[in-house]
């Protein structure tokens, strides 16, 4: 793996920890695996701004903004379900997403409504922004071209949400506290991407 672009994805994305570059061989020996996990992390994207726009209706552009990125994400939960029937494959059931739990300890309990609404944008953006690299991984290292290509256009796509949902916690909250909880999510992440086990069966 070449080292250089993992360095610009840190940049981009401002991630922590680049991925463990083993991950993608054991990914590729899984890929059922991983296109079932990828089907349940495009699922719960959608449902979760759907629930964002329940919970927020008074955020005006929130609303705006995540109304199209619900059918989008949508689309995309669609196109994993497209390539595992290709593949005469079913979509599994789906796991317990340890990492996305781990996420949300870290989420403020108490503290105020914006606090927590805070909490929620940068949440999304840390997902996102790792799915993105994970994809840009599996769009660069993968062996199969066309998997490649697959990739790479889910890996475009969350580059986009993870600065909207950053742009959006800004529109709501000023842009210092912003970059502080941020930066405190991300030294968060990079803990618990170090105590994690390197699995090649999700994409988190
Ligand atoms: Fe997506
Ligand atoms: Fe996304």
């Amino acid at each position: 793996m070449n080292e250089n672009l993992s360095e610009h994805t840190r940049n981009i994305l401002g991630l922590q920890l680049p991925t463990d570059p083993r991950w993608v061989n054991l990914a590729e020996m899984q890929l059922e695996d991983i296109l079932t996990d990828h089907a349940y992390c495009e699922q719960k994207a959608a449902t979760t701004c759907i629930s964002l726009i329940q919970k927020n209706p008074d955020k005006e552009l929130m609303v705006e903004e995540l109304s199209p990125i619900v059918t989008e994400e949508w689309g995309h939960f669609r196109m994993v379900l497209a390539e595992l029937k290709k593949r005469n494959l079913r979509l599994g059931k789906q796991r317990k997403d340890v990492y996305v739990n781990k996420l949300i300890d870290f989420q403020k309990k108490g503290g105020s409504p914006m606090e927590r609404f805070l909490d929620q944008m940068l949440i999304m953006a840390l997902i996102e922004a790792r799915s993105c690299e994970r994809f840009k991984r599996l769009s660069e290292g993968l062996d199969d071209a066309y998997m490649r290509g697959f990739y790479r256009k889910f890996m475009e796509s969350e580059a986009g949400h993870y600065t909207l949902f950053i742009t959006l916690a800004e529109h709501y909250i000023d842009k210092k506290t912003v970059r502080q909880r941020w930066a405190e999510w991300l030294e968060y992440e990079k803990e618990l991407m170090n105590s994690q086990e390197v699995r090649g069966d999700r994409i988190h």
